[in-house]
């Protein structure tokens, strides 16, 4: 595992009550995950879901993952939690919009502490937001908490892969707003450890490619928007650009990428 102290969730909700969060979402859509439909259509095949389930998305962001679930795979209803007051207020319009007023619900707070009533859930998902949770072993005991017996935790995140330097962490996870970063052994010790049993933990293979795609999009197609959503400060624009190639270097070099994870309460 990789912490840096300096960073906490004060500093994930400036970046996604923010311009940097919508910074993220003009490069990876509606859906901010690595890998969009084709990802989540992956992670709910493997999460092997039945219609009618009652879920929560814990870091929904705008409820893109929520309203997912509801059209694709006949979720009965789904619950959203996030830290960010902007993308709780867009994830309920967009959701209203959509014709999800009724099946959906939101709380803003911590995932940590959501509040929810225990054993109450079928389904626990997160789509690569968990690595913004400092502590991965209460976001963890919480959804053990709230999910019922057999339920199921899927969810995907960025993680930590052999061979990141601590200086190499640091410098990528200070620029992500990372406050701790996981191996797919660290998420694994934390499943067993709060009673789930482990189907899926594994590496997803598409992480570099995508990282790639992003860098792309912002220096051949979406430069303009990406600029306007700095407020046209170039010397920003340069110093994000020149901290994306690092995260692609280290992309490539296999030091870090997307995990994958499925396992049902006992
Ligand atoms: C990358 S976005 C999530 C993307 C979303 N899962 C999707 O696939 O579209 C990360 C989200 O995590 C939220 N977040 C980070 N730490 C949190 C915490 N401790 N509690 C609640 N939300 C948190 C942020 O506010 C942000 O909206």
């Amino acid at each position: 595992m990789k912490k840096l102290d300096s960073v906490c969730l004060t500093n994930v909700k400036e970046v996604y009550n923010g311009p940097e969060g919508d910074l993220w979402e003009l490069i990876m859509g509606e859906q901010i995950h690595v890998g969009g439909l084709t990802s989540s259509m992956n992670l709910a095949s493997k999460a092997g879901l039945k219609p009618g389930f009652t879920g929560i998305d814990f870091c929904c962001c705008n409820g893109a993952g929520m309203r997912f679930l509801l059209k694709f795979q006949n979720a009965l209803s789904m619950t959203g939690v996030d830290a960010s007051k902007t993308v709780i207020d867009r994830a309920k319009l967009r959701s209203e919009k959509e014709g999800f007023g009724e099946k959906t619900s939101f709380i803003l707070g911590d995932v940590c502490d959501s509040g929810l009533p225990e054993n109450s859930y079928d389904l626990v998902w997160g789509e690569d937001a968990w690595c913004y949770v400092e502590h991965k072993d209460k976001l963890i005991s919480e959804a053990a908490r709230v999910v019922n017996t057999g339920g199921t935790i899927a969810f995907t995140d960025w993680i930590e892969r052999d061979g990141l330097s601590d200086a190499e962490a640091e410098r990528f996870m200070a620029f992500m707003k990372f406050p701790t970063l996981l191996s797919i052994h660290d998420y694994s010790n934390l499943l067993r450890e709060n009673d789930f049993e482990i189907l899926h933990a594994e590496e997803t293979g598409i992480y570099a490619e995508h990282v790639d795609l992003y860098l792309d999009m912002l220096n051949k197609q979406l430069t303009y928007d990406a600029l306007k959503l700095v407020g046209f400060d170039m010397a920003t624009m340069e110093s994000m650009g020149k901290e994306m190639a690092f995260m692609q270097k280290l992309a490539h070099e296999n030091k870090i990428g997307q995990g994958l994870f499925v396992a049902t309460k006992k």
